[in-house]
């Protein structure tokens, strides 16, 4: 991973490739009052550079067409006036007040992501002082780390022109010996690269990764981390009852599986579970799904992907409070042996389920791995998956839907927001549930009369039924943010986003802070 270093070195001296400085926007000429529209500013961090400019900085930046727009970048070469060669101005949008730490996040990543190819960069962008400037590291070193990822990929010949990420970043702050910031970029470190490892989990080709090749990788890198590992095969899954994994699991040759992860620190206070869907690849079963886009359903086990890397984040970070991570695990596929609509499958736990449409395999893998998570009696039980189309739609690409118990849900949302991964509360109604009785098992795994209406609900309301009595718990449906399909923009990358990993990490902070 890239290295990130604190610096106080005037950056108008420091021998670098490239210097970031930030730049605002300025409202529009507003004839009526006499204002002219002065055009960008500069913003706090680039005053030495201004300097070295002879103050003419800003006004060379608008002549080359910047506006200070949010991630506008605009670089311009130095002609000996500072010592790096080049000056990367990024946008920070309207100054007023403390920037937005997603603000300072998207502008970090864009303006290193611009800079590929370049060895070493300087970032001289706001940071206050006082307690709101570890914030600001916070956001620009995880923005700045995040712009350098890529993934590998399998090409077999080096591309022409294709320049690598940024191979350093220094962050210019006044005291590069500020405790506060030091542990800030300690913290970037460990959580990109978790995020990065969830990235390339998501973006690695599904026959690459299936069932049990992502058991074992996830298992090695968690014991590496130095946590206490249990790794059911098909076997074990059978001997337990494990009817909702082994079901969905039926249709591939390689066979399902449930690795659980437990990190238990001395003098935690609460308990949580974590659990992720691992559905390696998703054909829909019988169910097929249409060929256009079901390539993109190698991203079906970014829940796992995320809970994993989450865990070991948290091995390096150490929060004062238990973690248990829960990965149910198979591949959804078409064969003589697969499950089919009108299956009855009973559940770990005991519950019967009709299954009615074998493209609604997550809840059947899920509903397993939450009633064996109730038996550890967890004070909180969060659960994300790529779990329906609905989401989608409802809400697109960047929000999640976040369903359960309504002050879990909000506290979810707030811990989201922090981050710069947006999700927003669903509800659970009654007649949603309703319309999943089954005729002949105690719940349908969908609507029985196939009725699309409030397909995400279908989904958060079928796990309902595997929580355990009085546990707060909240579905988090990833299906959009999960997967980024375009140009790469902010700090996405295009391919897996690691989403909801930095909102577990937020979440788990809180609950070790605030119970
Ligand atoms: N993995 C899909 C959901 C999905 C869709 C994820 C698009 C990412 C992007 C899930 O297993 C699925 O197929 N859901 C069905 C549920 C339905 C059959 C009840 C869906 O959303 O159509
Ligand atoms: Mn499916
Ligand atoms: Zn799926």
């Amino acid at each position: 991973m890239t290295p990130l270093s604190l610096s106080d070195t005037d950056p108008a001296e420091l021998a670098v490739d490239a210097i970031v400085v930030g730049l605002h926007s300025t409202g529009p000429a507003d004839s009526a009052k006499g204002d002219g529209g002065t055009g960008p500013l500069l913003a706090p961090g680039a005053e030495s550079v201004a300097v070295a400019f002879d103050g003419k900085l800003a006004e060379t930046l608008t002549l080359l067409g910047a506006t200070g727009a949010p991630g506008e970048v605009t670089k311009l070469a130095t002609l000996g006036t500072v010592s790096a060669p080049v000056i990367a101005a990024v946008g920070l949008g309207p100054a007023n007040g403390d920037v937005a730490s997603d603000v300072l996040r998207k502008a970090a990543a864009a303006a290193v992501r611009s800079l590929a190819g370049a060895s070493k960069v300087a970032l001289a962008l706001p940071t206050p002082d006082g307690p709101e400037g570890a914030t600001a590291v916070r956001a620009i070193g995880e923005g700045a780390l995040l712009g350098a990822y890529r993934f590998a990929g399998y090409k077999t010949k080096p591309q022409p022109g294709r320049r690598d990420p940024v191979k350093g970043v220094a962050l210019h702050v006044a005291d590069a010996a500020d405790k506060a910031a030091r542990a800030e970029v300690k913290r970037a470190g460990v959580v990109v690269a978790a995020v990065a490892r969830t990235r390339d989990w998501v973006n690695t080709a599904p026959n690459e990764l299936r069932p049990p090749s992502f058991a074992t990788q996830v298992s090695a890198a968690a014991e590496q981390a130095g946590l206490e590992v249990e790794l059911l095969d098909e076997k074990a899954l059978r001997k337990g009852g494990y009817g909702g994994i082994l079901a969905v699991g039926l249709g591939s040759e390689a066979p399902p599986r449930l690795v659980m992860i437990r990190y238990a620190p001395k003098g935690a206070t609460s308990k949580i579970a974590l659990i992720g869907k691992g559905i390696t690849f998703d054909t829909g079963g019988y169910a097929v799904k249409p060929p256009q886009g079901m390539w993109e359903m190698k991203s079906d086990m970014s829940g796992a992907a995320a809970v994993a890397s989450t865990m070991i984040a948290i091995a390096a970070l150490k929060p004062k409070v238990a973690v248990t991570a829960y990965l149910p695990m198979a591949e959804n596929m078409i064969s003589g042996t697969a499950y089919r609509p009108g299956d009855v499958v009973t559940m770990y736990g005991g519950k019967r389920v009709e299954v009615l449409n074998t493209d609604a395999e997550g809840r059947m893998i899920l509903a397993d791995a939450i009633v064996r998570a109730g038996e550890d009696e967890p004070d909180y039980l969060f659960e994300t998956s790529t779990l329906t189309g609905g989401q989608v739609i409802a809400l697109g690409k960047r929000i999640a839907g976040v369903m359960g118990d309504p002050a879990l849900c909000d506290r979810v949302k707030r811990a989201g927001e922090r981050v710069g991964e947006p999700a927003w509360p669903m509800p659970l109604p009654d007649e949603v549930r309703k319309g999943m009785d089954s005729d002949v098992a105690d719940i349908s795994q969908v609507n029985a009369g196939m009725d699309r209406a409030g397909h995400m609900l279908q989904g958060g309301t079928f796990l309902r039924e595997f929580i355990r009595e009085g546990l707060p718990w909240a579905h988090i449906d990833i299906a959009g943010p999960a997967y980024h399909s375009g140009e790469p923009t902010g700090y996405w990358s295009t391919g897996g986003t690691g989403v909801p990993l930095r909102t577990l990490l937020e979440l788990i902070d809180d609950i070790a802070e605030n119970g």
